[in-house]
């Protein structure tokens, strides 16, 4: 299983690097517009060079030729990007002008088994279901993970599905646990996977173990 880390935020994606277990990022316009970056283009090549995998940037674009001509675009800035378009028709059409094209797509907003399975047809290499927001209203988030990660199974789909709008620790042990090949998580749930406190605990008493029998 690989995780990407979920943000626009540089200095997060430093320290996560630093930690030695991302392999990638994904962005989207609310994650971009938090960080009022001067320069958009500079931020996401800086992050491509900071991260060693994949980084997802969305088009903006409503229309099919629209969001064709943005990816050709952000494919340019560079070999790491993948674009990020919305499951929607405009959305697959553009996929699967792009996909010949070899510039790779993660689509997103996915809600629907019928949204991931139309995304691997025309050519998307990642599916985004947004677990947290089903969660959110009132469906069980995961259960479509499992269902998605079932089907390119037993169909034999290259597609990689991305377990995404994360929350906290325990959509990642969900997500591993239905076999989800990548979980997009936020910094803060990265390091909420790492924490435990019996961890903290057994270091504490590690240290005050070893300095009483120094004291001797
Ligand atoms: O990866 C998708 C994510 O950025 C959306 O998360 O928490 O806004 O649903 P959220």
């Amino acid at each position: 299983m690989r995780i990407f880390l979920d943000t626009a935020n540089i200095d997060e994606i430093r320290q996560a690097v630093r930690l030695g277990v991302i392999s990638g990022v994904t962005t989207n316009p609310s994650l971009v517009a938090k960080e009022k970056h001067t320069n958009y283009k500079s931020a996401i090549q800086e992050i491509c060079r900071l991260v060693p995998g994949p980084v997802s940037v969305e088009v903006m674009g409503q229309e099919a030729k629209a969001m064709v001509s943005e990816a050709r675009e952000l494919s340019t800035w560079h070999p790491q990007v993948v674009v990020k378009i919305p499951a929607s028709p405009q959305g697959l059409e553009a996929i699967s002008i792009i996909s010949k094209e070899g510039i790779k797509a993660n689509f997103t907003l996915c809600f629907s088994l019928n949204q991931a399975i139309l995304g691997s047809l025309a050519g998307a290499t990642y599916v985004s279901p947004f677990v947290g927001r089903l969660d959110d209203a009132g469906h069980d988030g995961m259960e479509l993970v499992a269902e998605i990660v079932a089907a390119y199974q037993r169909y034999r789909i290259a597609t990689q599905v991305i377990a995404a709008s994360i929350r906290h620790p325990q959509h990642c042990l969900e997500a591993a646990r239905v076999g989800a090949p990548i979980a997009t998580v936020p910094y803060k749930v990265l390091l909420q996977m790492i924490g435990h406190p019996l961890t903290d605990a057994g270091i504490a008493r590690f240290i005050q173990d070893w300095r009483q029998a120094q004291e001797k």
